[in-house]
């Protein structure tokens, strides 16, 4: 519906992963990458459309590989559709061993934020 901004170059998360977010596992819990990928596209909503926005939904959530404490975690964003007031935003997480080697997926979900106003009900993402 809405014109959508060329992808980000860089992540919109660049973080590494501490002993305080592990599973009883000893590998990162997975609702704290959900965290981050939902901060991560927060980050992309109010690049494409400054303002107010709150996840609705997310689909697709595919954890592929675990995450070790350490890893450096980066978290890409990238806006597939602009509804009249949502945004759909597909994440890919990548986490690389602190000690060298390359990125590896880990991660991916699709998220539905939609922008609301001051009253929390949801607004245009492009006002006519
Ligand atoms: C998000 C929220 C404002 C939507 O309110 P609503 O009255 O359902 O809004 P509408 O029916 O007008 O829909 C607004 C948009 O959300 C989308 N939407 C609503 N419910 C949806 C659902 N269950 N799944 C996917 N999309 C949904 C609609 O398709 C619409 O998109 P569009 O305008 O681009 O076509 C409301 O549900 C809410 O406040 N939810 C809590 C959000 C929150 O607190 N999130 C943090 C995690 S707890």
């Amino acid at each position: 519906m809405g014109s959508i901004r060329p992808p980000s170059r860089v992540p919109a998360i660049r973080t590494t992963m501490f002993p305080k977010d592990t599973n009883p596992n000893g590998s990162i819990f997975g609702g704290f990458i959900l965290s981050l990928v939902d901060q991560a596209a927060a980050v992309e909503a109010i690049r494409q459309s400054p303002g107010s926005f709150v996840t609705v939904a997310m689909d697709r959530v595919v954890f592929d590989k675990p995450v070790c404490v350490g890893d450096i975690v980066s978290i890409w964003a990238e806006t597939t559709r602009i509804g009249r007031t949502s945004i759909d935003i597909h994440t890919k997480v990548l986490a690389r061993p602190r000690d060298g080697g390359d990125d590896v997926l880990v991660t991916q979900a699709d998220v539905r934020m939609v922008k609301i106003d001051a009253n929390r009900k949801p607004t245009p993402i492009h006002p006519e």
